[in-house]
């Protein structure tokens, strides 16, 4: 029964490449820090912000990324140092390459 198991886990394998690969090649250029970002977003900011076009619940209080994304003065420069700074939660600080990532995902956004 092993070499079957091992078959098996050869075709997952098989298809998670076959998903990364297509991903990136959708979004050639900026797929990694878009990608980190997204998680990051998914992990820190969602709770209070509505994160991803998808999702369906958020808060009243906080403005959406998409809607942030859509504003015409909505520049990396502007969310990277809104971002250097902590807001929502007092003791929540991204980090350099977080918020490069954050900011290129917010960015993706865009309409
Ligand atoms: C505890 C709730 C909370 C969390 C968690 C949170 N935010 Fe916010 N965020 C807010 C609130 C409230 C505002 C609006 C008031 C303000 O500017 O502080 C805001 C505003 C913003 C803005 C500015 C929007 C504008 O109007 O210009 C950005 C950008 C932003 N958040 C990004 C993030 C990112 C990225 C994360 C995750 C790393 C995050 N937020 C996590 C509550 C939160």
């Amino acid at each position: 029964m092993r070499g079957h198991e091992r078959i098996v886990r050869l075709a997952v394998g098989a298809a998670v490449l076959a998903l990364c690969v297509g991903g990136g090649m959708a979004r050639a250029d900026e797929s990694g820090p878009v990608v980190a970002g997204k998680g990051i977003s998914q992990m820190w900011c969602v709770n209070c912000h509505v994160v991803a076009p998808t999702q369906a619940r958020g808060s009243d209080q906080t403005p959406s990324f998409a809607a942030i994304a859509a504003r015409p003065d909505t520049t990396a420069e502007k969310l990277h140092n809104f971002l250097a700074q902590p807001h929502g939660m007092p003791d929540f600080r991204l980090g350099g390459k977080d918020i490069d990532n954050v900011v290129a995902y917010i960015l993706s956004l865009k309409p």
